[in-house]
């Protein structure tokens, strides 16, 4: 069987009222999961996260975080903080940041640097907006986000990370990439990375497909030889949905 990671992106949603038992179902269908799975949860609810999620191999984490260890940087939280909520999870670079708090590749980089030095596992978001895609841009796109993110990343770590191909159109809108045009896209991922890092062997990258993604299109996405897992939006906010999903089942092996 393909061995998947499915991580839930909670985006700004769910309170407290909502999220506990949210929480202890994920960990309740952590027992029989066939596949990995985690969760990016807002900061707030990080203590709450951790406490629940004790003892379980569910992993969890955060939806961003500053470059920076410490200092004046109003309303930041840095790495070494995450970690103090034994913090596994980062997401770095979704287009939601870049688009919507000016985040760059620079700045992707920088955090990506932090996160390393601080154990965490990133999860680095990139993908073209739709006029790109129009213009025939993605790959290009694409590529420069990948280059100017991973600027002195050493190859040790490129193993430690999950990419993600998120093409922007597809977020939250209920139309996915379709499987084609993701797995061309994640191969493309993949074959860049081995180009700069000197690699012949694209099973120790990790792509994830995120867009639209739901219990619907899950076992077709999945299925793409490489696409390695999925990161999940709207369709993680409940137990059910999500749980379809983190057990879809791909026979074949990761390539
Ligand atoms: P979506 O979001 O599944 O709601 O499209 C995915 C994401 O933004 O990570």
């Amino acid at each position: 069987m393909k061995n998947l990671i499915l991580i839930g992106n909670l985006k700004m949603n769910m309170d407290e009222k909502s999220i506990k038992p949210y929480l202890k179902g994920l960990k309740k269908i952590s027992k029989t999961a066939k596949n990995s799975f985690g969760v990016c949860v807002p900061y707030v609810y990080l203590p709450l996260t951790q406490k629940v999620l004790k003892n379980s191999n569910v992993l969890y984490g955060v939806q961003n975080m500053n470059a920076a260890s410490k200092g004046a940087y109003t309303g930041e939280i840095s790495a070494n903080m995450l970690k103090d909520f034994n913090t596994q999870l980062v997401i770095i670079g979704h287009s939601e940041r870049r688009g919507y708090y000016a985040e760059t590749n620079k700045s992707v980089n920088q955090k990506l640097l932090a996160a390393f030095e601080n154990n965490l596992t990133p999860i680095m978001c990139v993908g073209e907006t739709k006029e790109e895609r129009d213009a025939k841009k993605a790959k290009t796109v694409i590529k420069k986000q990948i280059v100017e993110g991973l600027k002195n990343i050493s190859c040790e770590n490129i193993f430690k990370m999950f990419f993600a191909y998120e093409p922007v159109w597809a977020i939250g809108t209920g139309v996915s990439a379709t499987s084609k045009d993701a797995q061309t896209i994640c191969k493309y991922i993949k074959d860049v990375v081995m180009g700069l890092y000197n690699l012949n062997n694209s099973a120790q990258i990790k792509v994830l497909y995120g867009g639209s993604l739901n219990e619907k299109n899950a076992n077709e996405l999945l299925s793409q030889p490489n696409i390695d897992g999925g990161l999940i939006g709207g369709a993680c906010l409940t137990v059910d949905a999500f749980k379809n999903i983190i057990n879809t089942n791909i026979e074949g092996e990761n390539e």
